[in-house]
């Protein structure tokens, strides 16, 4: 692959040298750029050297546009050290250096950084926020670290090392363009089923696990029509469209429209199993003491319909969440529900399921193999799907 290696002026920069070796080892070829304030770090004749090629680092060198023949040139670009500069910027559109130029012109591929701080500047609510809003452009975290950092302390917000992020990108590369002529749908968060004009019965989920999937698909070249119920998540990416619903029978009319054009389907949203069989158009009154009744009427099972529709060549995969005889029930469920693949949710350890940030996982074939995931990040757990279920 032909990858971007990006320095911003942090100390930690001067490990990029042996990050550029360990990745031309692995056989891609690399091209620097940096900022003037990293090369206070690390020599251009260092990085020309390890990495085979000239060092892009001035705007205005030659007059020529080279943000814009480099960002053509690479399939990747890894922002590594991302100072605290560098990804404030970018999270607000500035671009005024080598770096920021890129990354606003780096559109549609993967952008991977490697954070790296004191571990203040890590904490405030500034650095948290802009993360967060490059997280949700789909640009990948490597890190920060805990551990000693250049000030003398100890604390968050010491760079991955080098092995750690080749690693990562060695992980995200065989990924690359395998899916690129496929299209799937994924479902993702809860549902909300209406009770008057102003509540709801709902869930828990946080359409992490849904969200990391369409990511996960897309980065393996997919197309993906991501069909999420009510969450605050989203996801920009030029090759997924979200479709956003509330209600389960708005989730089943938008699912089953997309999936013939399909070839395949992860339906990992928590959707509710029952609706309130009348929704009142004004806020209901309180009942006293008498307790107030709610008429419930079943949803369309999105999962078992699309079983139903599916078409030779055709994927289908469900998720399983139960309480007891876990894999048992989650085999019937595959079967009876017509699924090549379901995958059971870990209920039993701490960080898995809703809400948080990591999942443990077991998905099972339908020949009956099971793969078990360690406890991972939401991300690396839907990367392990996509690889089991789809490639
Ligand atoms: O049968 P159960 O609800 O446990 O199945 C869970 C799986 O079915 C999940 O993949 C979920 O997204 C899907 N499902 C669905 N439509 C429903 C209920 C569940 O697609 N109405």
């Amino acid at each position: 692959m032909r990858i971007i290696v990006g320095i911003t002026g942090g100390i930690a920069a001067y490990k990029v040298p042996e990050l550029v070796r360990l990745l031309k080892k692995a056989g891609h070829e690399v091209r620097c750029a940096a900022t003037e304030h990293a090369l206070e770090f690390v020599t251009r004749v260092t990085l020309e050297t390890i990495s085979g090629n000239a060092l892009y680092s001035d705007l205005f060198a030659s007059g020529r546009t080279e943000h814009i023949s480099l960002k053509d040139w690479g399939e990747m670009l890894v922002v590594a050290p991302a100072t605290a500069n560098i990804i404030g910027k970018v999270s607000n559109g500035i671009a005024d250096d080598a770096i920021s130029t890129l990354l606003l012109a780096f559109s549609g591929k993967p952008v991977v950084m490697a954070p790296a701080m004191n571990y203040e500047m890590w904490a405030h609510p500034a650095v948290q926020r802009n993360i967060a809003t490059l997280k949700g452009w789909g640009i990948r975290m490597v890190g920060p670290e805990v551990g000693e950092l250049a000030c003398g302390v100890s604390g968050t917000g010491r760079m991955a090392e080098p092995e750690q992020i080749a690693t990562y990108i060695a992980s995200l590369s065989t990924f690359n363009f395998q899916l690129s002529t496929q299209k799937w749908l994924v479902t993702a968060g809860p549902t909300y089923e209406r009770i008057d004009s102003v509540r709801f019965i709902g869930n828990y989920s946080s359409g992490k696990m849904g969200f990391a999937l369409a990511q996960a698909l897309a980065d393996a070249g997919a197309d993906v029509e991501l069909v999420t119920g009510p969450t605050a998540l989203t996801i920009e990416h030029p090759r997924v469209k979200t479709t956003r619903v509330e209600s389960a029978c708005e989730m089943f009319a938008a699912a089953t429209a997309v999936f013939p054009g399909c070839n395949g389907a992860i339906l990992s949203a928590a959707v509710a199993d029952y609706r309130p069989a009348e929704c009142a158009n004004h806020k209901l009154k309180k009942q006293g003491d008498e307790g107030m009744h709610l008429d419930l009427v079943q949803n369309p099972d999105i999962l078992a319909t699309l079983g139903g529709m599916k078409k030779e060549g055709q994927r289908l995969v469900g998720f399983a969440l139960e309480t007891d005889n876990e894999e048992a029930n989650a085999q019937r469920k595959l079967e009876k529900k017509n699924l090549d693949y379901i995958v059971l949710n870990s209920l039993r350890d701490a960080g898995a399921g809703f809400g948080v940030d990591t999942n443990k996982v077991t998905i099972i074939a339908r020949d009956g193999r099971h793969k078990e995931s360690p406890l991972m990040s939401k991300q690396e757990v839907a990367r392990m799907i996509v690889e089991t279920t789809a490639l």
